[in-house]
């Protein structure tokens, strides 16, 4: 990644950049194939294998690999905002909202090698590999350190509080996971009941 960090010195300092910076910077950067296809990391039992390359109190960089058809878990950042710039592949991203309990598709896209997703903090949304030639391959910038994401699993019906630096999955660790909540529960819902699980709190799974 050393073309990022040449075209964009901001990531290395010690504030988080704003948004349009790390867009900038998503946009910008050309990445050099023999440095890509040394630093992919496959993972074929989970959605993608995950290489942290930057993780600093301002900026978590992070390369995905995606495994060939495979969906993410829908998800937030814990409050962080950031892109994703797809380097090889095609991306399929989809935007929820938790809506009277349910969480809603509200919209779709596909995305090719060179286009840059953005997204603002408390967003819930998932990514997959959308079937291009090549599998998918991305390049994530999230704006500050991750303490937290929410994971919302589909199978069981559950919104998880999970570990920052896990996937957007769910852990097969249960220490990284630190709440759990029966149905689903938008970010801000739990953010502000302030706890690490919902049993015994009454909440209502409503945006
Ligand atoms: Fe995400």
């Amino acid at each position: 990644m050393k073309d990022l960090f040449e075209r964009c010195p901001e990531l290395l300092a010690e504030a988080a950049p704003p948004l349009p910076v790390i867009t900038r910077a998503l946009r910008d950067v050309r990445p050099c194939e023999l440095e890509l296809a040394a630093a992919l990391r496959p993972d074929p039992g989970r959605p993608y294998g995950r290489r942290v390359f930057l993780g600093t109190q301002a900026v978590e960089g992070m390369l995905a690999t995606w495994t060939p058809g495979a969906s993410c878990a829908p998800h937030d950042h814990g409050g962080s905002s950031g892109g994703v710039r797809v380097l090889r592949g095609v991306a399929v991203h989809r935007i929820y909202r938790v809506i009277d309990g349910a969480l809603t598709l509200i919209a779709q896209e596909r995305a090719a090698a060179g286009e840059v997703l953005v997204f603002g903090a408390g967003l819930i949304h998932s990514m997959g590999d959308g079937g291009g030639e090549a599998s998918l391959v991305t390049l994530h910038l999230y704006a500050g350190p991750i303490p937290h994401m929410v994971v919302y699993d589909l199978e069981r019906g559950e919104t998880l509080k999970v570990d920052g630096g896990c996937g957007a999955w769910v852990p097969d660790d249960p220490a990284q996971i630190l709440g759990r909540w029966p149905g689903f529960v938008s970010p801000c819902t739990i953010l502000a009941s302030g706890a690490a699980s919902a049993v015994g709190l009454g909440l209502d799974g409503e945006s």
